[in-house]
């Protein structure tokens, strides 16, 4: 297994929810951190001995990614993983929404990753030991009803993305996964109900995922990572 020790790790949207979940337990665990968020100062200081950076990054800007990676430099002299898990999700169906909201899913869910994993790439892979992980969803493998149509699509957009990373970067020790969880108990979701014997994932255990993804070695890597906390046929 890998070890946090010296490794620096970059994590998109670390102010709330997820995000900050997972920097929580990385720093726990003894990385070095980068957080972004488009609010630097809504980030809340985590505990530990670690080194923390933090810094200004829009999902659609289209400079913020180079400026958050070149800050990032300068400060660790290196970069050994991204977390993509800002995201954001707007009622946008097959019948219903608007296409404003669907450009907005595609910028923040997708355009925005794929700008900060170009800026990193060629760090990630001058690491030898480079890793992405990335914050999909269940909604990036399955079509629940039409409904939520355009986040879905941009979900599996970012499916995608997390496949080209692999192949591109598998020479130089690169290596990506996918972690999918269903709903989780964070703002994104506070309107869903779950009906009685379902449940939300918390944060920390998608934390703890991705903790676990960024400890693996090279050779044991996995694609994707299917999260639940209720019955569905396929999972
Ligand atoms: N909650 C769920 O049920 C669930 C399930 C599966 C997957 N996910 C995915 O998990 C990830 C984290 O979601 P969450 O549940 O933690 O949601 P959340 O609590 O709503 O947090 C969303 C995060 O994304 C950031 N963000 C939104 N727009 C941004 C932009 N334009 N540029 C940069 N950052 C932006 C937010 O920053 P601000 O504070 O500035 O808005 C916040 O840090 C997302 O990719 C989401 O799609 C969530």
């Amino acid at each position: 297994m890998l070890s946090p020790e010296g490794r620096v790790i970059m994590v998109s949207g670390a102010n709330r929810g997820i995000g900050k979940a997972i920097a929580e337990k990385l720093a726990a665990d003894g990385y070095k951190l980068s957080l972004g968020a488009r609010h630097p100062e809504t980030i809340v200081p985590v505990s530990g001995v670690n080194d923390v950076l933090t810094h200004q990054w829009d999902a659609t800007s289209t400079t913020d990614s180079a400026e958050w990676v070149d800050t990032t430099l300068q400060h660790f002299g290196r970069i050994d993983g991204v977390v993509l898990n800002a995201g954001v999700i707007y009622p946008a169906g097959l019948e219903d929404g608007s296409e404003e909201d669907i450009d907005k899913m595609w910028a923040v869910n997708f355009k925005g990753p794929l700008r900060l994993v170009r800026a990193a790439l060629p760090e990630l892979k001058n690491s030898g030991h480079g890793r992405v992980v990335n914050i999909v969803s269940l909604s990036g493998v399955r079509v629940m009803g039409a409904g939520n149509m355009g986040y879905c699509a941009s979900k599996h957009a970012s499916i995608a993305l997390t496949h080209s990373i692999r192949q591109d970067g598998w020479s130089s020790g690169l290596r990506a996964t996918s972690i999918c969880p269903g709903l989780v108990e964070t703002d994104m979701v506070s309107n869903v109900q779950t009906p009685e014997g379902e449940y939300k994932i918390t944060p920390q255990a998608v934390a703890a995922t991705a903790a676990y993804t960024l400890s693996l070695p090279a050779e044991a890597v996995v694609a994707e990572i299917r999260i639940n906390s209720r019955l569905e046929s396929l999972f």
